[in-house]
């Protein structure tokens, strides 16, 4: 998204600088067109999206009620045997859980226990969908 967001944490940085130097580092990868930046939040990506991918990884508002809409949205785009991974699991906000990625995360996982093969858990979850 290259801007701030919820967090505090994002409040001191440089985005347009961040943005160059993502650019910089990955100018290989833009010039083949394989990797494709979106500069707009999750929702409008998912939106607007009719692609179906390999893989997802989610790692962008941290808040347990964008965590779990970005994970319903991502599955409905992850092709069956694709990987879907989260960020931050164990991360928290410190103030109330709706502010933390694990409750949602869980929540999601629950609501699809025989979708997906669990691959790892630790400060990030993956699994491999059905
Ligand atoms: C914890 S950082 C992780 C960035 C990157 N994955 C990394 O490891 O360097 C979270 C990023 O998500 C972005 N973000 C926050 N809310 C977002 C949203 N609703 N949609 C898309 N990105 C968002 C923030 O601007 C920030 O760049």
């Amino acid at each position: 998204m290259w801007q701030g967001s919820a967090e505090e944490a994002h409040n001191d940085i440089d985005w347009p600088q961040l943005r160059d130097f993502y650019a910089k580092r990955l100018w290989g990868f833009l010039e083949t067109g394989k990797l494709v930046p979106f500069q707009k939040t999750s929702d409008a990506f998912f939106a607007e999206n009719s692609q179906t991918f390999d893989f997802i990884y989610i790692d962008g508002d941290h808040r347990a009620s964008s965590v779990v809409k970005d994970a319903i949205n991502a599955w409905a785009a992850l092709k069956p045997g694709g990987v879907l991974a989260f960020d931050d699991y164990s991360w928290s906000a410190g103030s109330t859980p709706d502010q933390d990625p694990k409750p949602a995360i869980d929540a999601f996982l629950l609501a699809k226990t025989n979708g997906y093969n669990l691959l790892a858990v630790n400060n990030q979850v993956w699994l491999r969908k059905h």
